[in-house]
């Protein structure tokens, strides 16, 4: 799945934006970048289509479409069959759990597929959840999307207490002072996120995974949003499960997880009899969207490849999809710096979440906010109609929206930039946004 070499025209378009300083001097190619993306192409009542939408799911690059048709012409076949297509079946979901391995930096035996996030973390918090009782407790977060809070919640029917973990309100970080509070000798398991969908905020998850650990809980990670904004690394992380969703890495709509092998072993999924025992697959109900674990090997591929054309001394699958994102993180700050400078000449607007540039290290390039009184829908139509895409509301964030005070008054306005946006997009957005805003 590493192998998918194809010719890609090279040349450079006035995109390119220079790597913010400090960090290494590369150029971001992002007309490379968007070469391989045919919806980018998209025009919109006359106008090229500005897809800011990538937090509710990116755009798939070629490659991922062409193995998703490769799969259906050649590979169409359930799995464990001793013919042709099933063994290339088989072939092709070891090899994307090998992908998943690289992306996570985990074994692909500690790779699992699934439906979706949300799909994948219910049915693990009710096979996990079987062993705890009445007065174990459970930390979520305000910060998270509901899918990381009422999985656990769902475990409050059998007495589980579920204790939610505030946020400093001014910056929208998670206040881990209260963090600290909430996790106590009876808690069974923390679930934080690593970068919230709404406001950006990307979690310190080494640090609560410690604090996890030495109050004997086990830590689960909901990396959907992080995905496609920073490099993961479940080694270092020593998270216990993290959760990813392809769609917002440039892949097909579906679920992947990370578990510690041990974990995998020891918890029992729900499952039915004939199925294997073996994990990962008994943690896999059903048959899989096949064709669709076929696009997320591809996605990877497509990421490593984007390494490459950045670094071409990166050796290995992982090695490349370090520089991937080597070369996007700062890419997209370039992007989050002029959004959040431009939004200053724009009166009415508030940001939520960090805006210090010097604190860039802490978000990611996804931004919520509200301009005066306007209700997030008109606002969000007005950019659709003018060929910007960029969704409003809650998000499912729903914690953070009633927290945050706008659940009430249609959420926020969010802008999600990813390496494929550019500085002119940015550029026409402000430009919108400020028409909007004139009176
Ligand atoms: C941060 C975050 N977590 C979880 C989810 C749910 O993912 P899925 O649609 O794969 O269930 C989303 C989807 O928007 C998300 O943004």
């Amino acid at each position: 799945m590493d192998s998918r070499a194809r010719q890609i025209p090279h040349e450079m378009k006035t995109m390119s934006t220079p790597a913010v300083q400090g960090t290494e001097s590369r150029t971001f190619d992002v007309g490379w970048a968007r070469e391989q993306f045919p919806s980018l192409k998209l025009q919109v009542n006359g106008q090229a289509a500005a897809f800011l939408d990538g937090p509710a799911g990116t755009q798939v690059p070629r490659q991922v479409i062409q193995a998703i048709e490769n799969y259906f012409v050649s590979a169409n076949a359930n799995t464990c069959g001793l013919f042709e297509t099933s063994r290339r079946n088989d072939a092709m979901i070891a090899a994307t759990r090998a992908a998943m391995g690289d992306f996570f930096n985990c074994d692909a035996s500690e790779v699992v597929f699934g439906q979706n996030m949300t799909t994948i973390t219910f049915a693990l918090a009710r096979a996990i959840g079987r062993e705890w009782r009445l007065g174990d407790e459970i930390v979520v977060t305000t910060l998270d999307h509901d899918a990381n809070v009422a999985p656990w919640r769902a475990l409050e029917e059998k007495g589980v207490l579920v204790r939610q973990v505030d946020i400093h309100e001014e910056d929208c970080m998670l206040d881990l002072d209260d963090l600290k509070r909430k996790i106590t000798k009876k808690t069974k398991l923390v679930a934080v996120g690593y970068a919230s969908n709404m406001v950006g905020t990307i979690n310190p998850i080494a640090e609560i995974t410690k604090l996890a650990h030495s109050a004997g809980a086990l830590m689960f990670v909901d990396a959907v949003h992080f995905a496609s904004h920073g490099l993961i690394d479940v080694k270092a992380l020593d998270c216990d499960f993290l959760a990813c969703s392809p769609y917002k890495f440039f892949g097909p709509h579906m679920g992947t997880l990370y578990g510690k092998r041990e974990h995998l072993q020891r918890f029992k999924p729900y499952k039915v009899r004939p199925a294997t025992d073996a994990i990962p697959d008994c943690w896999e109900t059903g048959t899989q969207v096949q064709e669709l674990i076929a696009g997320i090997g591809a996605a990877v591929d497509y990421i490593a490849e984007l390494g490459r054309h950045h670094d071409s001394g990166a050796r290995g699958r992982r090695a490349a999809l370090q520089a991937a994102y080597r070369a996007t993180v700062p890419y997209e700050r370039t992007l989050l710096t002029k959004f959040l400078d431009g939004l200053k000449a724009i009166p009415g607007v508030k940001v939520y979440g960090v805006t210090d540039p010097k604190r860039f290290a802490e978000r990611c390039a996804t931004i919520s906010l509200r301009m005066g009184e306007h209700h997030p829908t008109q606002i969000a139509k007005f950019l659709g109609d003018r060929g910007i895409f960029a969704w409003d509301g809650n998000f499912y964030a729903m914690n953070l929206s009633e927290r945050l005070g706008v659940e009430q008054k249609g959420g926020v306005l969010r802008i999600g930039l990813v390496h494929y946006n550019t500085m002119e997009e940015v550029n026409r957005l402000l430009k919108a946004l400020s028409e909007f805003a004139a009176p």
